[in-house]
């Protein structure tokens, strides 16, 4: 039952004793020939490389897995905490599944990821859905056979918290969910606890993988096949601080860059306090690191800045830019902006409004403030009304809107290399992304998935490309 996950790396053997005790049990308690499970998993790439992981291990334990809970033996809700639109979210769905607990109460209902690291939050979950089995934070992925054993074994509730936030573990086998884009964890956790953010207190302290392992694993995903592969942290930039062998994030790039093979190298997020000229270097030069910056900037304020504790000003932001865009021709940027955040007024708006002018991003994610429990801004007086934030917000996407139409607009007639990643709707229609991640509609037969295309672009809508193969 040992299953390698790395060349370099075994699972925990407690751990994989566990998987396979479970697999035992499941022979006599799944519904239907195999072990089933569904997993939904909410919020960010690092939670959907979690969520790999559980599948990982069930896999060993021989669960197969579905798309919807009705036939599953285990339900597992992966959560977020990052807004409180993403908690609301949860909260519906497990409460929707009473019912199906009721009709099957073999099932087991786990909850687990960033929302049950904060205490009132799995408190609350716990006592309000007393059909729930397992919670676990994220600090307990790695005990994720021993806790679901427990209860399978005992028909009790397993409820654990307040495990190591500063430990990397390795060797959790991993099942991913697709085979031509694949994301690949290099640090985990985040030490700079930006005023509105709750992933510190949910991810725990930043620590970063070993070079040797990312490489490895990396090669491994290389010669399988990806094409496209991301580098996650959410501090990358800030990579191999807590390292014996230091290593900065620019040279784990360089090394990973100079593995042979076919494929595009992308990162994310860089923060703006941490992005060098040297990174800028390092992907002006590179073979396979796409042309595109993703590099949230959050508010165009200075005022603003300093309340949310991001560390650089609005002029070390657009130095950093402009420099990439002289370095990296058609360089595509990308950010994360706050509306709202408390205190905020219509001029430090306008200030994010001109910044976003000034740049031209290929995209925005924007989000209205959303307070967290036990952030220092969620204790700031936030005098301006919800009514308000919403307007702000529509204007942020009207001028969005415009300059991403003109940014595509531009694009017609050029030859762009796309990665073509699968098919649209039953037309032919198959979608492909190119280098700066903008997504490109092709006709083209099936057999080109998961290869690089070289198209033509034919027209263009506000955010997405149609073109044609060459
Ligand atoms: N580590 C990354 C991403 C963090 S979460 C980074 O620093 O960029 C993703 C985005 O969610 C953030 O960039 C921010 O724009 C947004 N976000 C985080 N907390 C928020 C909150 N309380 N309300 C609204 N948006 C928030
Ligand atoms: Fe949150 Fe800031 Fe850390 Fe990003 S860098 S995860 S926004 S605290
Ligand atoms: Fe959400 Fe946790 Fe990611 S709070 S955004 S899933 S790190």
């Amino acid at each position: 039952m040992k299953e390698k996950y790395s060349t370099l790396i075994d699972f925990d053997a407690t751990q994989s004793e566990y998987l396979n005790l479970i697999s035992m049990i499941m022979d006599n308690r799944k519904r239907g020939d195999k072990p089933v499970a569904f997993i939904h998993t909410y919020g960010c790439q690092q939670n959907i490389a979690d969520g790999e992981r559980i599948k990982g291990m069930l896999s060993i334990a021989g669960f197969e897995f579905s798309d919807k809970p009705d036939n599953a033996d285990v339900i597992l809700f992966n959560t977020c905490a990052v807004r409180e639109h993403a908690e609301d979210r949860v909260f519906g769905n497990v409460g929707a599944l009473k019912n199906l607990k009721r009709k099957y109460p073999n099932t087991v209902i786990a909850l687990c990821g960033c929302m049950m690291e904060q205490k009132h939050i799995a408190d609350r979950m716990y006592k309000s859905f007393p059909y729930v089995n397992l919670v676990f934070g994220t600090h307990a992925l790695h005990l994720f056979p021993e806790l679901l054993y427990k209860t399978l074994s005992t028909g009790k509730r397993v409820y654990t918290r307040d495990n190591d936030d500063t430990l990397v573990h390795e060797g959790i086998p991993v099942k991913r969910d697709g085979n031509i884009k694949g994301w690949l964890p290099i640090m985990y956790g985040c030490n700079n606890f930006c005023t509105y953010c709750i992933v510190p207190y949910v991810r725990g302290r930043e620590r970063s993988r070993e070079k040797d392992i990312i490489i490895t694993e990396a090669k491994e995903m290389i010669n399988s096949g990806f094409k496209d592969i991301t580098l996650l942290g959410q501090n990358v930039n800030s990579y191999g601080k807590n390292l014996k062998d230091s290593c900065s994030f620019s040279e784990l790039l360089k090394e990973i860059d100079s593995i042979d093979g076919d494929y595009w190298l992308r990162f994310m997020t860089s923060h703006p306090k941490d992005c060098t000229k040297e990174l800028i270097d390092v992907i002006a030069e590179s073979k396979h690191i796409s042309k595109h910056l993703h590099l949230p900037f959050q508010s165009g304020s200075d005022r603003i800045l300093k309340e949310m504790n991001r560390h650089y000003d609005r002029k070390k932001y657009l130095e950093i830019v402009n420099y990439a865009k002289k370095r990296i021709p058609d360089v595509s940027l990308t950010s994360d902006i706050i509306v709202g955040f408390p205190g905020e007024t219509y001029e430090d708006f306008k200030e994010t409004l001109s910044l976003i002018k000034e740049v031209e991003f290929t995209s925005l994610f924007t989000f209205i403030y959303s307070p967290r429990v036990g952030t220092p801004a969620a204790q700031m007086d936030d005098p301006v009304s919800a009514e308000e934030k919403s307007k702000w917000f529509r204007e942020l996407l009207d001028v969005q809107e415009e300059i991403a139409s003109k940014r595509c607009a531009s694009m017609v007639g050029t030859t762009q290399k796309v990665l073509i990643e699968g098919a649209k709707g039953k037309d032919g229609i198959l979608n492909a992304r190119t280098s700066g991640n903008v997504i490109v509609e092709i006709k083209a037969p099936e057999e080109l998935i998961g290869t690089f295309q070289n198209v033509e672009i034919t027209s263009a809508g506000n955010w997405i490309l149609k073109g044609k193969v060459i």
